[in-house]
């Protein structure tokens, strides 16, 4: 039997704990993920890529996940041409509303288009639906504890709010 291989792509600035679970639920579904971490020209970005995929590793690593995880980024050219390269013909995205389900629906179709790509669509776990990389950031760059929302490592990085404000 051929080896099922998936990527999970985002912009991951920072992960979060709903990106781990996310992470998480697909390892349990599939032989090896690739975990992208991808440009969004969309987004005005926080951290630079290589350490957002430093995160991302060091997350997966403290975390339960004994699947095999590739961490790797992607920042030209389509995401489709990478998951092709890899052997891969499945996305995977969590969704965590209609809103979610609006965004990633036609981004979903034109990768099949293109590639015959297929998406798979996750759940996360609702204790993380309202957790976002933007709200992650605003509230970091507000001096507030991030420690609810992100992985351990992710926090650690990010730093513990300041006192006494
Ligand atoms: O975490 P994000 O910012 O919601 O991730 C969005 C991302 C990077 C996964 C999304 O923008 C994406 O899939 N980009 C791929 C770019 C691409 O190949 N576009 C052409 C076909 S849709």
């Amino acid at each position: 039997m051929s080896s099922r291989i998936a990527v999970v792509p985002g912009s991951f600035d920072p992960p979060t704990l709903g990106h781990l679970d996310v992470i998480r639920r697909a390892a349990s579904l599939y032989d090896q993920l690739h975990v992208l971490v991808v440009h969004n020209p969309r987004k005005e970005a926080m951290l630079p890529i290589a350490q957002r995929q430093a995160l991302l590793e060091q997350s997966i690593a403290e975390s339960d996940i004994d699947t095999e995880v590739v961490v790797a980024s992607w920042s030209v050219g389509l995401l489709v041409d990478y998951a092709t390269d890899v052997g891969a013909g499945v996305l995977v995205k969590g969704i965590r509303s209609q809103v979610d389900v609006a965004y990633e629906t036609p981004m979903a179709i034109v990768n099949r288009h293109l590639a015959h790509v297929e998406t798979v669509f996750l759940l996360p776990d609702p204790a993380h639906a309202l957790v976002s990389s933007s709200l992650v950031r605003q509230v970091a760059s507000l001096g507030g504890d991030v420690t609810p929302y992100v992985p351990p490592a992710v926090a650690r990085f990010l730093g513990t709010p300041a006192s006494g404000l």
